[in-house]
Formats: structure tokens, sequence, C-alpha cells
């Protein structure tokens, strides 16, 4: 049996949407599967990475051979992965929620309780910007998506340098590229070199191929 070239290495990968209560029976949530992130998952573990996997509610199963961490909201994902610290390189394909209703209640909503529910929001910890803004024991590399349906390049460029991570993978998920909970996955990699427009494959493909380039990137 030969070692991988992640042989050693401990990495992270955030995956799934987070789900963010309104009451105890309701939530927001959104349209991620979880299929990407567990794909690359599945694959650093394959090429003999220590995987950490920080997930939200997915409708995938997580793959074998990684520790699995279970959350819901997108503040439980923050703590999961402060607790998975340090780590050689952290993969944030998670689908976090931007808000959490502030103050969710307790007790169901009723809706005779006469008028709308009036939700309040209040926005949601940023993990992959802060994770990449460590000032000590930052991954060495911080790798995070950007979701867009317009100017996609533009957009992820931009959401890079703000987000001040290493790389961004920006895909488009305009409901008809069937990307969102869908088998195939069109990327652009975008990483301080410049930018790379990847041949529309499946995600597990995608996957393998961003796996193998962190592994040349830690070598
Ligand atoms: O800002 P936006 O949600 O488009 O950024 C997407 C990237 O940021 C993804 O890598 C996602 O996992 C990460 N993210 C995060 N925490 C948030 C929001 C996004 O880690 N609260």
């Amino acid at each position: 049996l030969s070692a991988g070239p992640l042989q050693g290495r401990r990495v992270l990968v955030t995956s799934g949407p987070t789900h963010e209560p309104v009451d105890p029976v309701r939530y927001i949530a959104n349209r991620s599967s979880g299929a990407q992130g567990a794909a690359i998952a599945r694959a650093l573990a394959a090429l003999g990475a220590e995987v950490v996997f920080v997930t939200g509610p997915a409708s995938v199963p997580p793959p074998g051979g990684v520790a699995v961490v279970c959350v819901e909201t997108a503040r439980e994902m923050l703590a999961a992965v402060e607790a998975a610290l340090p780590v050689e390189a952290a993969v944030f394909a998670a689908a976090v929620a931007d808000w959490h209703v502030a103050g969710a209640s307790a007790r169901k909503l009723k809706k005779d309780a006469g008028g709308l529910a009036n939700l309040e929001f209040a926005e949601n910890p940023d993990i992959l910007a802060r994770v990449a803004g460590m000032k000590k024991g930052r991954p060495r590399l911080v790798v995070g998506f950007a979701a867009e349906t317009d100017n996609v390049v533009e957009n992820a460029t931009a959401k890079r340098a703000r987000k001040g991570c290493d790389w961004i993978l920006a895909n488009d998920v305009r409901h008809e590229t069937g990307i969102m909970g869908g088998a195939e996955n069109a990327v652009t990699l975008i990483t301080g070199e410049g930018v790379e427009t990847w041949p529309r494959m499946g995600k597990d493909q995608v996957a393998r191929q961003l796996a193998g380039r962190i592994a040349a990137a830690l070598a």
C-alpha cells in the first residue's frame, strides 16, 4: 500500500446547507445538497489526508474514512471549524446561511395569533473570512466557493479579495445549469496566479482535480 501525497496532512472541509431555526418546527435553509463538499472530502481522504468534515444537514451521506462533525446552524458550524483547527488546508464548500432569525421562538409561531409572523434577522459569522483572516495558526491554504448567478468570474475575483482566501472555486448556480443539487459542476478556479475555467464534469471529478491541486500546493 503506497502512502498518498496527503498522508499525515490534516485538512478541513465544510459542506452542506445550514438550517437556521424560526421556531421549534420551522427553519430557513437553502438548496445545497452537500454533494460537492462530500466529494471533496472523499477525494482528499483518498490521497491520504486526515479529513475533518464539518457538515450541515446535507441530503447526501458523508463519505467514509473521514471524521464527521454534524452541525445545524452557521454559528454551530463556526464553533466546529474552530475546534477542528489547526489544519494545513481548509476547503469551505458549505452553503452557509447569511442570516439567522434573531431571537428564534422557543414556541411554535401560531397562524391564528393575529397577523403575520414578524421575523427579524441578524447576520451570521462569515466562517471562511474568519479563518482566512487568522493572524496566528492560519491554514496554509484556504479555499472558498462562490456560487453566483451573474458575472461569475468578476464577482468571484472580488470575493476572493474580500474574504482573504487563497483560492476561490466559482460556479454558476443559475437554475437552468442544474448544478445546485445536480451531479455535475462547471467551475472556474481563481488563484493568485490567474483564472482557470474547467470543463463541465462530475462533482467527483471536480473534487479529484481540486484534491490533486491541493496536494501539489502543500507539497
Ligand atoms: O459570501 P458568500 O456566501 O457568497 O461566500 C461563499 C463562500 O464563503 C463559501 O466558501 C462559503 O462556504 C463561505 N461562507 C462561510 N460562512 C458564511 C458565508 C459563506 O464560510 N457565513
